[in-house]
This record gives C-alpha cells, structure tokens and sequence, in this order.
C-alpha cells in the first residue's frame, strides 16, 4: 500500500519568480514509465508529518532524458514552498507511481488537431502533451491557449518560442495576459467562453478537434460553454483541477463510524462531517492507499459494501463502477450508519 521509491534531484530551473522545475534522473535500472498527462505524488517529511503533493509531469516520456515537475508557489502554501525554497540538485525525494487519467497516448499515424487550454501552473501537462504530440504525431497539428498573469509569469515561454520556430505551423501558441504591460500586443483578461469562441475561430482546422483544459474551475466551465456553442462533443473534452474540491458536505451528513476492511483487516473509526473518510481513517492511523486527495487519479477507490456514501466528486469513476458501489474515500462522507468499505 503506498510505496513509495526515490528519486534524485539532476537539476533545478528557475521558469518564472514564482516557478521552479525540478529535473529528476531517471534511475539507471528500472526506468520511470509515464503517459504524457500523468502526475507524480512527491512525499515530504514536513514537522514530522508526512505530506503528499501530486505535480504533474512537464517533461515528454521517450523524448526527455529527466522527469520533471513544475512546481509554482501557492501563497501560504506548505509544500510548494517549501519545494521552491529548498530542493536543489543532489537531493533524494520519495515519490509514488506516476498516476493520472488526464492523457493522451501519441498515435503516428493519427492526423488531429490537439487543443490545449491552461492558465498558471495549469500548463504542466499540457506541455508533456504538446511535445508528444509534435515529436511522436508528424501529421498532427497542436494549438495551446495559455493564460498567464504577466508575461513574465508565462511559464515554459523561451521553450515554446524554440518549438514554434522547430514545428511551424504545426503549432500555434496564443497567450492571454489579465495583467499586460504597456508593450504587449497580444489578447488580454481572462480566458472565458466568448474569447474561447473567438480563438476557436482564428485556429485552423479545428473540426474533429481534441481538447485538454487544465487550469481555474470557472476557466474550464467557461471555455466548456464556449465548446459546447461550437458543438464540439464532449467526448472530446478533457479536464483535470489541481485544486481540491472544497464543498461541504450536505447537512443530512453526521459523525458516524465506518469500517474500512483492508487486505482483510477490519477497522473502525469515527468520521466527522467535516472529514472525508480517507482524512478520518489517516488520522487513525491506517494506512489507506491515496494519491491525489483531489478526486482525480482513484488510488484511494474503495467499495462500498454496507451503508451509504455521499461524494464531492465521482468524475474519476466510470458509470459502471459507481453502480458496483465503487467510492473515492478522498471525496466520500458517510450519509448513513454502518458505512463498510472494502479496500484491495
Ligand atoms: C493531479 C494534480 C496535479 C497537480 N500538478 C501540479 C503542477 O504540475 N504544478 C503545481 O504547481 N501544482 C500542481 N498541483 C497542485 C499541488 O498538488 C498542490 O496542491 C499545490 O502545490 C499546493 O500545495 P501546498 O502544500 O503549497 O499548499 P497547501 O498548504 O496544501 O494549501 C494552501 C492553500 O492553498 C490552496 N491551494 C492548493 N492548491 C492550490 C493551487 N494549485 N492554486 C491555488 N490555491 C491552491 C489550498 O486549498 C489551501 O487553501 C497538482 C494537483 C493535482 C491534484
Ligand atoms: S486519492 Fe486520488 S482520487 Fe482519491
């Protein structure tokens, strides 16, 4: 459960002043496998307490020599600055098995239009994906609409100048910035759906088009509007939020114990109305699987086997496993009594 390996430190790079990417080697034998898309989940022993990160994966896999993470600062925030005030080249961190269901599997043979909308931090995947596809799709073409605050902020800037001037038309980029100087000649304020309408429109061949968000929840329904007024099918649209969900849960819910049977060990503990069940069960100290915390990758699925369960967000399950009973335990609250869970 949770394992974890280690990788080395090879480079840090300094993207923006609030960015870093940290270059890990890939280890000599058993190399790293990834899809463009995926994260990894980096473990820190932070005041004796071990916290989890998930970063998504900026570097290519079969194209890039290192893995890395991009990493911005979160303000307040415990690890991503932690990350950027101290890691440096040399340093050993735990991480776990890439995970992540936001990918695209590059396909030479395919002839697409890949569209790529990101703001902040949110460009991560997106750039493992655009150079996938560019290096390993000859007859794709790839556009990115990356929202930045200023254009000093815009990470991966230089590198996408050197793959505009490598690919030509093959890839266009569109930058937005909601805080331009007086000099930027570019679009400006935020991404929303009429300028998502008026950007599909400037794009070429966008018919059949495939597109990857990634960035501000209000960013992604916006631009999810505009798609759906150009009609493109929603089976074509993909989506991935860095940010936990942060509802609350619906008043019906009320402390109750839940067993978690795991590996076919029983045990119960209380969860609060505040918790979910996988932020119950840690603070027991069990040691359910989790990667994510945020609903996206299913390391923490269970089934729900007794009682009742009410979820945050179910979007990483398919429709036949929530009919199974299938739950995320970092997105579940108990909404009945004798909640059971199966785990393995
Ligand atoms: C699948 C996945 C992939 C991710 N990939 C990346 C990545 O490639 N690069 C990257 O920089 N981050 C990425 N993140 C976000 C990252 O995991 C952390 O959540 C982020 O670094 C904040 O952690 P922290 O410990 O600094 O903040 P915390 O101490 O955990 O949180 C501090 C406060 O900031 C809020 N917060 C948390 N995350 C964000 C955010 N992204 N934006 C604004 N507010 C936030 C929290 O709700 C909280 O209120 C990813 C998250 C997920 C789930
Ligand atoms: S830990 Fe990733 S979905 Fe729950």
């Amino acid at each position: 459960m949770n394992k974890t390996f280690t990788l080395k430190v090879k480079e840090v790079v300094k993207e923006t002043p609030d960015t870093i990417t940290i270059k890990f080697k890939q280890p000599l034998f058993k190399k790293v496998k990834y899809q463009p898309g995926q994260f990894l989940t980096l473990v820190f022993d932070v005041n004796g307490h071990k916290e989890r990160r998930s970063y998504s994966m900026s570097s290519a896999p079969n194209l890039d020599s290192t893995i890395d993470v991009t990493v911005k600062r979160v303000e307040g925030g415990l690890i991503s600055n932690h990350i950027n005030d101290n890691l440096q080249a040399g340093d050993s961190v735990d991480v776990m098995e890439p995970m992540g269901l936001f990918t695209l599997t590059p396909e030479k043979d395919k002839s697409r239009h890949v569209i790529l909308w990101g703001a902040g931090s949110g460009v991560t995947p997106l750039m493992s994906i655009l150079k996938s596809v560019l290096f390993f799709e000859s007859n794709s073409t790839v556009s990115l609409i990356y929202g930045s605050r200023q254009k000093s902020d815009i990470i991966f800037h230089d590198q996408l100048e050197l793959l505009k001037n490598k690919f030509g038309e093959r890839l266009n980029v569109v930058h937005c910035l909601t805080q331009p100087d007086a000099q930027w000649g570019g679009l400006t304020g935020r991404i929303d759906d009429v300028k998502a309408v008026n950007i599909m429109n400037m794009l070429p061949s966008v018919e059949d088009s495939i597109h990857y968000l990634c960035g501000p929840t209000g960013m992604m329904e916006a631009i999810e509007a505009g798609l759906k007024r150009l009609k493109v099918r929603k089976s074509n649209i993909y989506k991935e939020s860095f940010v936990p969900k942060h509802e609350d849960a619906s008043d019906d819910i009320k402390t109750q114990k839940v067993k978690i049977i795991l590996d076919g060990e029983e045990e119960e503990f209380v969860v609060n109305p505040e918790q979910t069940i996988l932020d119950a069960g840690l603070d027991s100290g069990i040691d359910i699987p989790y990667s994510c915390q945020s609903g996206v990758c299913t390391a923490c699925r269970g089934k729900c086997v007794e009682g009742k369960v009410e979820m945050l967000s179910a979007d990483a399950l398919s429709a036949s496993e929530i009919a199974e009973g299938y739950v995320l335990t970092c997105q579940a609250h108990p909404a009945s009594e004798d909640v059971v869970i199966e785990i393995g």
